[in-house]
């Protein structure tokens, strides 16, 4: 994807350092950040200067194969597995962290040789954003097929190319439908406490020419009411095999109110998001985060300074789920790279 002109990828590597669009201070300028160690990409990735399942997948992986980089002679596999262990224990809830650390991991040790490893691991973790680059453009090509001509879409959280390698996943089928000269306009809902939605897709959606405006999470309801809203497109951060799909908090109220008003509701996700070990919703691990987020509001001044104010009354204490379960049965269908999956139908299964 193009910012004022120059390509960029969410997420790559650069010698042995991980190069990152910073995604903590885009509101004041576009910046990238580089890690230099697995130990500052984890730091990265718990502090969301990276974030998004696909984006943290491929930063995980690109930590996972710096270790292998770093990892002394003698205690290589001691090194590795206490990396793993430390990647790991960065976000719970997203599916591809893990798939891609995994995945490294096990490349990395297919050799005997430490240097052969260490090729080994770099290269199976730039392959993994390739492909994650790759799926994010089919799922839209995919997913333009579904989006008619003056459509209104709602989307929460961000699930574009800055939460993906690139092109994003719910957004991609809006790039590719705009690319194909359809008018669109988009619903952008500001996604408390973080604003991913006001701060990220909204920056998106500018760069990309795409008409859109924000509205705060609880006016969905109201624009459903007004047959304001076509179709729901959002992303995921773990899919269970019954289709039980976590995504940011407010999925699941989107959801309800698009079954309510007969909206259709589509997840969009790569195959790596789907958890073959989980069943259900139910087994699906949700972040907890700091109650900060909720009462501190960070944003811009008129000065132009990123700053955090308390929106709250001194004192208080908040609870920050970081993401919500919405059951299979309120989901039209999940657009994959492989096509899209009717999880009533025991769909995710007849892709596996
Ligand atoms: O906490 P975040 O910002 O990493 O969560 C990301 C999301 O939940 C997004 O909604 C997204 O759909 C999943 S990543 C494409």
């Amino acid at each position: 994807m193009k910012v004022d002109g120059t390509i960029y990828r969410t997420v790559s590597i650069n010698g042995n350092s991980v190069c990152l669009i910073n995604q903590n201070t885009l509101l004041s300028g576009f910046e990238i950040y580089e890690s230099k160690n697995h130990i500052e990409t984890c730091e990265a990735i718990k502090n969301m200067t990276v974030r998004g399942a696909g984006a943290i997948g491929a930063a995980a992986g690109y930590a996972m194969a710096q270790a292998f980089v770093e990892a002394p002679s003698k205690k290589f596999l001691d090194y590795v597995e206490k990396a793993k262990q430390e990647i790991e224990s960065t976000r719970p809830t997203a599916r591809d962290l893990f798939d891609a650390t995994e995945k490294v991991f096990r490349t990395g040790l297919k050799s005997r040789d430490n240097s052969h490893r260490k090729n080994l691991a770099k290269f199976e973790a730039g392959y993994i954003a390739k492909q994650n680059e790759m799926a994010c453009y089919s799922i839209g090509i995919i997913g333009n097929g579904l989006i008619a001509n003056n459509s209104r879409i709602l989307t929460h959280c961000n699930a574009g190319w800055l939460a993906f390698v690139d092109y994003g996943t719910a957004l991609s089928p809006v790039y590719i439908a705009k690319r194909r000269s359809k008018k669109l306009h988009v619903y952008v809902s500001e996604t408390r406490p973080r604003n991913q939605g006001a701060s990220l897709t909204s920056w998106e959606l500018r760069n990309e020419g795409i008409p859109f405006d924000i509205i705060v999470d609880s006016a969905s309801a109201y624009l459903f009411s007004k047959g304001k809203i076509d179709m729901v497109i959002v992303g995921a951060d773990r899919i269970a095999v019954n289709g039980d799909t976590a995504n940011k908090i407010g999925t699941l109220e989107k959801a309800i109110l698009a079954n309510e008003f007969k909206i259709p509701f589509f997840v969009a996700a790569p195959t790596s998001t789907i958890d073959r070990k989980c069943k259900t919703g139910q087994y699906i691990v949700i972040e907890e985060r700091s109650q900060d987020e909720v009462l501190y509001q960070k944003g811009l001044t008129r000065h132009g300074k990123l700053e955090e104010i308390l929106v709250a009354a001194p004192g208080s204490t908040a609870i920050n789920p970081a993401f919500d379960i919405t059951p299979a049965k309120y989901i039209t269908g999940i657009i994959t790279e492989k096509g899209i999956i009717r999880p009533c139908e025991n769909g995710i299964n007849k892709i596996l």
